[in-house]
């Protein structure tokens, strides 16, 4: 479907979201993108609610008056720590990655048991489990936070980041037997494949369910309501808080294009 003059704003605490962007343009072709990456926060993994809240609601307020119509929260952390506050700091349409994956596993798994990989402070939230409980499924979450650095390293591939999933899958499959694992982190569709072969490795059967596919068709069919098909001109800016030169160098591996011009923002400390 085309989107032609819709504006959507897309955040996340770095580069990760831009998975979540990547799995956007060629479902909502046509419209205009910005992105904003809070670099100099980041990680936001490792916050308090207080803080991520505080960050993810002056990026929202950035974006909406920059024009954004749809708001996306990519980041998994500020999803599960802070999206109440930001649809409640903003006028449009907000969405956020948990509920259109834990939507994805119920489809495919109902009444099923799933395992949720994230970041320390998601996993403390509990955001994943209480949504999964609200649709019937049983929840175990893992806390991952080596594999963050791990992907912004560029080491997708290397036996380091193979071991480390080794490790954390084997503690969290001692306690539950998922049909489902679902990546509730910006940066684990990098590692999809070495997760999926890590499981079958260590016996799991388990379906591996990515939050950036997942939110972006649930927003592309959310869209398509509001906004009849027509052509149009994809376009995408992208905003970052530290280094532009860094963020279009990682970036464009999240990405999977280069990103050929970034605007250095400054939205204080
Ligand atoms: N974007 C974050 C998430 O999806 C990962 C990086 C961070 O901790 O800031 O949870």
């Amino acid at each position: 479907m085309n989107a032609p003059g819709l504006t959507i704003g897309v955040f996340d605490s770095g580069f990760g979201g831009l998975t979540v962007l990547r799995e956007l343009l060629p479902r909502i072709p046509g419209a205009r993108y910005i992105y904003l990456g809070d670099t100099a926060r980041l990680p936001y993994g490792s916050k308090s609610q207080t803080t991520i809240a505080r960050y993810a609601v002056e990026s929202a307020r950035f974006l909406e008056s920059h024009g954004a119509e749809h708001l996306v929260i990519a980041c998994n952390t500020a999803s599960a720590l802070a999206l109440r506050e930001i649809r409640a700091s903003v006028a449009i349409p907000v969405t956020g990655v948990i509920d259109p994956v834990v939507e994805a596993a119920h489809r495919r798994h109902p009444k099923g048991d799933v395992l949720v990989l994230a970041t320390s402070a998601t996993v403390q939230s509990h955001a994943y489990q209480i949504e999964c409980a609200a649709r019937g499924l049983r929840a175990s979450e893992k806390a991952c936070p080596l594999l963050v650095p791990l992907v912004e390293e560029g080491w997708c591939e290397q036996p380091v980041t193979r071991d480390v999933l080794r490790i954390y899958l084997r503690e969290a499959l001692a306690g539950c037997t998922p049909e489902a694992v679902l990546l509730g982190c910006t940066h684990y569709p990098l590692i999809a494949p070495a997760i999926a072969s890590t499981l079958l490795e260590l016996g799991s059967q388990a379906e591996v369910i990515d939050s950036a596919r997942a939110t972006a068709i649930a927003i592309e069919q959310s869209i398509r309501v509001s906004h009849p098909a027509t052509a149009g001109t994809t376009t995408f800016q992208c905003y970052a808080t530290d280094s532009v030169e860094k963020f279009a160098r990682l970036g464009s591996q999240f990405l999977g294009e280069s990103i050929p011009h970034v605007e250095l923002l400054d939205l204080g400390g």
